[in-house]
C-alpha cells in the first residue's frame, strides 16, 4: 500500500509548502478573454506575460473518498479596473463542495450557481469559507500590494469544469473604479435561459 499518511510544512511568512505534487503557474496568456477590458489586457501583455497566480497542489487519486488540497497564491495587480483573479470553475461533479482558509492578504471569493444565483464573500487572514456543492468559485486579490494566500481542500474526484466560465465569465466582476473593490455586473454574462 503506497497511500500513506503524510505531512507538509507550510511555514509563515512565505506560506509556500516545502514540497507539493504539482506547482501550477498561471500567467496573463492563460487568462486570455477572461478580463472585461480587452485593450488593457493586450496592453499589459505586450509589456510582459505577468504571473497572476500560482497553486501548490497536494494531489490524491481521483476517487470518491480522497481529498485534494493545496495553497493558492494570487498576486496583486489589475487588468484595467479588474483585480487579478483565478480562472474559476464549477466542479465537473457538481455536487461536491470545497473549503477555503485565508492565510494571508485580502480578497474575495466570487461564486455562482448554474441557475445564476450569485454570492461574494470577503476573505481576511484566519477566515474560513465553505463553498457548498453546485457553486462555481473564483478567488480575487483585492489588495494593491500583498499576495492573497488561501488554503483549499475538496473531494479529489470532483474534477474541474472551466468551460462555462471561460465562455462568459462570472455574473459579477470585482473592480476598482477609484474607491477600492466594488462588485459590478459583468456585461458579457447571460442568464441561463438566454444561453444557446
Ligand atoms: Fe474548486
Amino acid at each position: 500500500m503506497d497511500n500513506l499518511p503524510y505531512t507538509a510544512l507550510i511555514k509563515f511568512p512565505d506560506i509556500i509548502p516545502e514540497h507539493c505534487d504539482e506547482h501550477i503557474v498561471r500567467r496573463l496568456t492563460s487568462m486570455r478573454g477572461q478580463f472585461a477590458d480587452q485593450p488593457a489586457y493586450e496592453q499589459l501583455l505586450s509589456n510582459e506575460d505577468m504571473l497572476l497566480y500560482e497553486v501548490y497542489a497536494f494531489i490524491q487519486p481521483e476517487v470518491d473518498g480522497e481529498l485534494d488540497s493545496g495553497i493558492s497564491i494570487i498576486h496583486p495587480g489589475k487588468v484595467g479596473q479588474e483585480y487579478f483573479m483565478t480562472k474559476g470553475h464549477f466542479h465537473s461533479i457538481l455536487d461536491t463542495a470545497e473549503v477555503y482558509y485565508c492565510m494571508k492578504g485580502k480578497g474575495v471569493m466570487v461564486m455562482e450557481t448554474p441557475e445564476g444565483d450569485w454570492n461574494v464573500k470577503d476573505l481576511n487572514p484566519g477566515m474560513l469559507l465553505y463553498v457548498p456543492p453546485r457553486w462555481a468559485h473564483r478567488s480575487v486579490n483585492t489588495s494593491d500590494s500583498e499576495d492573497f494566500v488561501i488554503f483549499y481542500v475538496y473531494p479529489a474526484h470532483a474534477g474541474h469544469d472551466y468551460g462555462t466560465i471561460e465562455t462568459q465569465g462570472f455574473r459579477k466582476l470585482i473592480v476598482d473604479q477609484g474607491s477600492g473593490p466594488q462588485i459590478v455586473d459583468n456585461p458579457r454574462w447571460l442568464a441561463p435561459e438566454d444561453r444557446k
